[in-house]
């Protein structure tokens, strides 16, 4: 049976290890990779835009040897004509092996995933799920601190619409004495259903609060989020909680000294940039692990 990725949740804690294990080969051992997908063909179908993610997978089916095709616009497909995401998506199926999609619409690449016979992979769906940043965050954490588990986890910013957040959390909660630090405006509070259903279900030790400062000194990684815009109704209300937190050299001073600081990017104010020289910054690094961790799970879903 073919297996998509819709949420993180469709992998288990052991099949994550595996990636991250299969991800640090291919580090290791690029060229024993160059050919596992010689002739397969990965669509990217990107309904949203996107930089790194779309291409990281690109880059990612390349360096396996395969080939891409897709779109990286709505405007730019049969979409702009009313097109449905279940019929393009069984057209694509007949072109390609793999699909990675990016949609507006919670849900959207679950239903391309009913649809076709080949594997679907979320690559973020509106403010729901982004479970391939969640497998580049998880790498790129497990590279730093050499362990998933036992360490406090702030995420700072639009914990509302951040979907890299609810991925995250909801895969962070599954490693022992791992605990949260909230931090973001009272308008931007994680969702109701992650708060429950996730953590005071899971029985996850968390805290939330609206100061950086306060939280800083216990952090083991602090996860920066960029205020989501285009989720916003109103654009006053974006312009007020923009610009509510920015990290700072100042900031850093109470901050742990092998604090990791992360950021899926795009940044737009949250990390000043004097930042980017910090040893402590980690999210170019965290880049280049995305790409590494989609041919890890490229491999795993085409069964090469
Ligand atoms: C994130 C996303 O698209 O959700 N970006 C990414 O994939 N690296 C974060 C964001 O857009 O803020």
């Amino acid at each position: 049976m073919k297996k998509d990725l819709l949420n993180i949740l469709d992998l288990t804690e052991g099949e994550i290890n595996e990636l991250i294990a299969t991800a640090e080969d291919i580090i290791a051992n690029p060229d024993a990779y160059a050919h596992r997908c010689d002739r397969k063909k990965l669509a990217t179908l990107f309904y949203e835009p996107s930089t790194r993610t779309r291409l990281s997978f690109e880059a990612a089916m390349y360096e396996l040897g395969g080939q891409v095709l897709g779109f990286a616009s709505a405007t730019s497909s049969s979409v702009a004509k009313g097109e449905s995401v279940a019929d393009t998506a069984r057209t694509v199926a007949c072109f390609a092996d793999i699909i990675a999609m990016r949609h507006p619409k919670e849900g959207a690449p679950m239903v391309a995933a009913q649809n076709v016979d080949i594997p679907v992979i979320n690559a973020g769906d509106g403010g729901h799920n982004h479970p391939t940043q969640t497998l580049t965050d998880l790498l790129t954490i497990k590279r730093e601190k050499g362990r998933l588990d036992h360490m406090t986890v702030g995420l700072c910013g639009d914990l509302k619409f951040g979907r890299t957040v609810h991925s995250l959390i909801t895969a962070m909660s599954r490693y022992e004495g791992v605990d949260f630090v909230l931090i973001s405006p009272e308008e931007l509070v994680i969702p109701e259903n992650v708060r429950t259903d996730v953590l005071v279900r899971g029985n996850i030790p968390f805290v939330e609060t609206r100061s950086l400062e306060e939280a800083m000194p216990k952090l083991d990684v602090l996860y920066m989020t960029r205020v989501q815009r285009e989720r916003f109704f109103n654009e006053a209300d974006y312009i007020r909680l923009k610009d509510s937190y920015i990290l700072t050299r100042d900031k850093l001073t109470t901050a742990k000294s092998d604090l990791s600081i992360l950021h899926p990017l795009p940044r737009v104010n949250e990390i000043s940039v004097e930042i980017d020289r910090d040893p402590r910054a980690c999210y170019f690094k965290q880049v280049l692990c995305g790409k590494y961790i989609r041919m890890a799970l490229i491999l795993k879903l085409l069964e090469v």
